[in-house]
C-alpha cells in the first residue's frame, strides 16, 4: 500500500471513528440547551396541561411526578449513558455496547414511534401556527368559552385548513433539513427558550390574578385520587416519556455528543428539572383561566387553543402577546420535531444508503399521506375508529403508551442486567474522575430494579389483568 493510500485509509477510518467528531459539545450549557431543545415541545405546553385536565388534576399531576423520578430520570442518564459509550446513533451504539441479542430493536422500534408522533405532532404544530394568524382575528380572542372554543372547532373541523396548517409544518420541517439550517434552527431555539419562559410566567400572573383563580390552583395541586385508575397510571407514564424524548433512542444520539469530561447524571437531572418547570409553568397559566372563566379542564386536545386566549383577552396587548406566544411555541415545537424526524431519516441513510435529500423527500412525503388521516380526524374522517380511536388518538396513544414504554423497559433491563453496575459506575464518573458514588449506585439500583417492575405492572395493569 502507498503512503497516499494508507494515509486516505487512516483519513477515512478516522472520520468514522465518532470519538474525534466536531459534533462534540464544548460547554455542559451546550449540552443542557440541545437536550431541552428536544425536551421542550408540545408536549410541555399543549399535552402536560390536556392530559392533567382530563385526568383529574393534582392527583394525576403527582403519579406523572413519580414516574418522572423513578422511570424518566434514570432512563434519561441510561440513554445518555449508552450513547457516550457507544459513540453512535440509537441502533449503532446499542449494536456497539451488546452486540449479543437483539437490544438494537429498541432502536427499530424507536423509528417507528418517531414516525408515529410526528404524525399527530405535525397536526398540533400545525393549530399553534394557524394561531398566530388568529390572534388577529376577532374570534379567538375572547374570555367566552363559547366563542374560543368555536373558532378551535372551525379549524379542526375544516378539512382543507387543518391539511393546509399540517402539510406547512412538515414542508417547513423539511426545508430545514434540506437546506442543512437544522443546527441554525436549533440555535435560534436555544435563543428563544429564555423568552418562551418569561412570557409563560407573565401568562401565569395574569392568570393568577384573576378573579377565581384560586380553585384552578386546588385543582392542580390538591389531589383526589378517586379518578386513578390502571389506564390513568399508564397515560401519566407515556407523558413522562413523551415528555423527556426518552424511550426510542433519542436522547442515545444526544448522549453520543457529550463529551468525556462532562456529568451525565447532574446534566440529565438539570433537563428532567427544567423541563418540568417549564410544564408547571404551562399548568399554572391555564388552570387559574379554566376555572374563572368557566372552561372544562377535561376539555382534551383543544384546551391549550381555547383557554390561553382567554388569558391574552384579559391583558393589555393581548393580540401581540398571544402572537408571539404562538411564534415561541410554535418553533419550540420544530426543535422537537427536528429531533424526532432525524430518526427515521437517519435511518433511511444507513439501512438503504441514501442521500440525505432522498431520505428527507420520503420522510416528510410519506408522513404527509400517513399523517394527513390524523389531520382529518375530525372533519372527513371523523367516523373512522380503530380500536375505539381516531387515528390521531391511535397514532398517540401506540407512541407515547406502548411503544415509548416498551422501549424504555428494554433500555433499563439492558443497563441494569447486561451492562450492570460496575459498567454505570465507570461510564457515570468518568472513569473515577466525579465522586458521584452514591448518586450512581441509586440510580443504579432505581435502573435494574424499580423501573423495569414499575412500567411492566403499569403495562400489565392497563391491559385490566388485575
Ligand atoms: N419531548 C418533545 C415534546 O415534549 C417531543 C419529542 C421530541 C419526543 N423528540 C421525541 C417524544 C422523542 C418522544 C421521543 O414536545
Amino acid at each position: 500500500m502507498t503512503t497516499t493510500a494508507r494515509s486516505e485509509t487512516l483519513a477515512v477510518k478516522t472520520a468514522a471513528k465518532p470519538s474525534v467528531t466536531p459534533d462534540r459539545f464544548a460547554t455542559s450549557l451546550g449540552v443542557l440547551t440541545a437536550t431541552l431543545g428536544s425536551a421542550v415541545g408540545l408536549g410541555n405546553i399543549w399535552k402536560f396541561p390536556y392530559l392533567t385536565g382530563e385526568n383529574g388534576g393534582a392527583a394525576f399531576l403527582l403519579i406523572y411526578l413519580a414516574c418522572t423520578l423513578l422511570v424518566g430520570l434514570p432512563i434519561i442518564v441510561t440513554e445518555h449513558m449508552i450513547g457516550r459509550k457507544g459513540r453512535g446513533d440509537a441502533i449503532t451504539s446499542l449494536r456497539r455496547l451488546a452486540p449479543n441479542g437483539p437490544w438494537w430493536l429498541i432502536g427499530a422500534s424507536g423509528v417507528l414511534a418517531a414516525f408515529l408522533i410526528m404524525a399527530f405532532y405535525s397536526e398540533v404544530a400545525g393549530w399553534v401556527f394557524a394561531y398566530i394568524f388568529k390572534s388577529a382575528s376577532a374570534g379567538a380572542l375572547s374570555t367566552d368559552p363559547a366563542t374560543t372554543s368555536a373558532a378551535f372547532d372551525s379549524l379542526v373541523t375544516n378539512p382543507v385548513l387543518s391539511l393546509f396548517w399540517q402539510w406547512f409544518v412538515l414542508i417547513l420541517v423539511g426545508i430545514i433539513i434540506m437546506i442543512g439550517v437544522s443546527k441554525g434552527i436549533e440555535a435560534t431555539t436555544k435563543r428563544l427558550m429564555p423568552v418562551l419562559f418569561g412570557l409563560l410566567l407573565v401568562l401565569c400572573v395574569r392568570s393568577l390574578t384573576l378573579p377565581g383563580a384560586a380553585e384552578g390552583l386546588t385543582f392542580l395541586f390538591k389531589p383526589d385520587f378517586s379518578k386513578v385508575t390502571g389506564e390513568v397510571i399508564l397515560v401519566a407514564l407515556g407523558l413522562a416519556f413523551f415528555k423527556l424524548s426518552i424511550g426510542m433512542g433519542t436522547m442515545i444520539t444526544y448522549g453520543s455528543y457529550y463529551g468525556d469530561d462532562q456529568n451525565i447524571p447532574v446534566n440529565a437531572s438539570r433537563v428532567v428539572f427544567a423541563d418540568l418547570a417549564v410544564s408547571l409553568l404551562a399548568g399554572i397559566a391555564i388552570f387559574p383561566a379554566v376555572f374563572a372563566f368557566g372552561f372544562q379542564p377535561e376539555a382534551g386536545p383543544s384546551l391549550l387553543f381555547i383557554t390561553i386566549p382567554a388569558v391574552f383577552a384579559s391583558m393589555p396587548a393581548g393580540q401581540v402577546f398571544m402572537a408571539l406566544f404562538f411564534v415561541l411555541t410554535g418553533i419550540a415545537s420544530l426543535g422537537a420535531q427536528l429531533s424526532l424526524i432525524e430518526v427515521p431519516t437517519a435511518y433511511l441513510i444507513h439501512r438503504f444508503k441514501m442521500s440525505r435529500k432522498w431520505a428527507t423527500i420520503i420522510t416528510i412525503s410519506s408522513l404527509m399521506v400517513v399523517g394527513s388521516t390524523a389531520a382529518l380526524s375530525n372533519s372527513l374522517l371523523s367516523h373512522v375508529k380503530l380500536f375505539g380511536k381516531s387515528p390521531f388518538d391511535l397514532f398517540d396513544y401506540v407512541s407515547s403508551n406502548i411503544l415509548l414504554p416498551v422501549g424504555g423497559l428494554f433500555l433499563a433491563l439492558l443497563a441494569g442486567w447486561v451492562l450492570r453496575y460496575d459498567f454505570f459506575k465507570e461510564a457515570l464518573s468518568n472513569g473515577g474522575k466525579l465522586k458521584n458514588e452514591r448518586f450512581v449506585r441509586f440510580l443504579y439500583i432505581i435502573v435494574a430494579f424499580v423501573t423495569p417492575l414499575l412500567v411492566f405492572l403499569i403495562l400489565l395493569n392497563s391491559l385490566n389483568l388485575f
